[in-house]
């Protein structure tokens, strides 16, 4: 018999640098963004001569590339600075998590401890006091502090426009530092919210992350590759479908290397020399699945019910379903599991979502004085039992993804 760490180390044969797929990595060369990092460096030269660095807010959908080009810059300047002898301290935070006032400042606060220095407690202090005290320590360290506050659009709503009115006013209340925010969102119409003044000084340059393309994206995973897979396991072509596929989903770099990294596993445990293109087509099925999954795991109730209910509509072979066939199995689901229905119209909304989640496929359809409707199909791929997995664990679920429903017994 084989032994099975040798049967393991065989199976590890297609990489040779896992954390290349990391989604921590770093880039070794950063591709296609040199209008965007121009842009950046020309806002934070100022840095470097001890001028205050302006503002500046990275905009672009997910896998643009935005956190690697922040990193990327801020870790040249970094070198640059040290180089000449000029101060520059980075704090990156990311809203996801840290995402009150009292948090972010925090954070910086903390990077910031030197011995002697109180603890700031997680909680409990006046978010005021924890301001003077970030401020009393940047002034210590002094030079240009640049501050990257990444995924900005998650700040909890009752936090955002006090933490970004003190973060923009920072300058003022330095006496020996200096202050300059990059500012990182996916959602366009982020600042839209906010107030005049807080817009201005916030957003005083604005810089776009457009979709890769798929020849942008095919040359950052011919880098990836390069770094992280051995020679020989891949070839231009399964490269290429990678590319291809991901430039569908909206030119998002993470997916596309995520999507290389899955077929290389598949051609592993295929115990294939290299990747070939049923190892691509069967990883992004895999992919799409696991994500539907994850999708469909994440719902509310009510909205795991409607959902059951267009996939129950469509296991019963009702083809075109519509606002009224969905709301009809939808109250009858809900009566089975016990639950009181939402209005249609909340009902319609919710629809709507899954329509931008890509869970379905959903079409505004007028119907001239008859009103109008939806034409609604499911998205979710095939080969997953998906109203199992919206129904289990929840008992009221369960029970409404069992039995006949009223469309399918008309249909006979
Ligand atoms: N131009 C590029 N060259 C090389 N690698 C890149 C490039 N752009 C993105 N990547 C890689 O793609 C992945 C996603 O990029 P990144 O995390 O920067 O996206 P993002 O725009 O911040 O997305 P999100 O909005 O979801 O946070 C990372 O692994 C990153 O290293
Ligand atoms: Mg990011």
């Amino acid at each position: 018999m084989t032994n099975i760490f040798e049967a393991a180390s065989r199976s590890n044969s297609m990489f040779s640098d896992r954390r290349v797929f990391d989604p921590r990595h770093s880039p070794s060369t950063l591709r296609h963004r040199d209008a965007q990092v121009h842009a950046m460096v020309l806002n934070l030269a100022d840095a470097l001569e001890g001028h205050i660095p302006g503002n500046m807010i990275l905009y672009g959908t997910t896998g643009a590339g935005k956190t690697a080009a922040a990193r990327f810059v801020i870790q040249q300047l970094e070198e640059r600075a040290e180089a000449i002898g000029s101060s520059v301290t980075s704090h990156e935070v990311n809203a996801q998590h840290t995402n009150t006032r009292y948090r972010v400042l925090h954070s910086i606060a903390t990077r910031l401890w030197e011995k002697g220095d109180v603890t700031i407690p997680f909680t409990g202090w006046p978010a005021d006091r924890v301001l003077e005290e970030t401020v009393r320590r940047m002034d210590r360290r002094s030079g240009v502090h640049v501050i990257v506050l990444d995924e900005m659009d998650r700040l909890a709503t009752q936090s955002e426009e006090q933490l970004l009115y003190d973060l923009t006013t920072l300058n003022v209340l330095l006496s020996t530092a200096r202050a300059s925010i990059i500012g990182i969102s996916n959602d366009f119409s982020f600042t839209d919210s906010l107030t005049g003044p807080i817009r201005s000084r916030l957003a005083a340059e604005d810089i776009v992350f457009t979709p890769y393309t798929a020849d942008q994206v095919n040359d950052i995973l011919i880098d990836r590759a390069t770094d992280g897979l051995r020679e020989g396991t891949w070839d231009e072509s399964g490269i290429r479908l990678c590319a291809d596929l991901a430039a569908k989903e909206h030119g998002d770099a993470r997916r596309a290397i995520d999507l290389l990294r899955v077929s290389a596993q598949r051609a592993e445990i295929g115990d294939a020399n290299s990747i070939n293109i049923e190892h691509v087509i069967s990883a992004q099925a895999q992919m799409e699945q696991d994500r539907a999954i994850t999708l469909m795991q994440g719902l509310p109730e009510h909205q795991k019910l409607i959902l059951m209910s267009i996939l129950i509509n469509q296991r019963n072979g009702v083809h075109t379903q519509n606002s009224g066939t969905i709301w009809e199995t939808y109250t009858q689901a809900c009566s089975r599991a016990g639950f009181r229905p939402l209005t249609s119209r909340r009902v319609s909304t919710i629809i709507n979502e899954f329509d931008s989640a890509g869970l379905a496929h959903v079409r505004n359809v007028f119907l001239g004085r008859h009103g109008r409707t939806k034409h609604v199909y499911s998205l979710i791929p095939k080969g997953i039992d998906a109203i199992q997995i919206l129904s289990q664990d929840n008992p009221g679920l369960e029970a409404a993804s069992k039995g006949a429903y009223k469309l399918q017994k008309r249909l006979g």
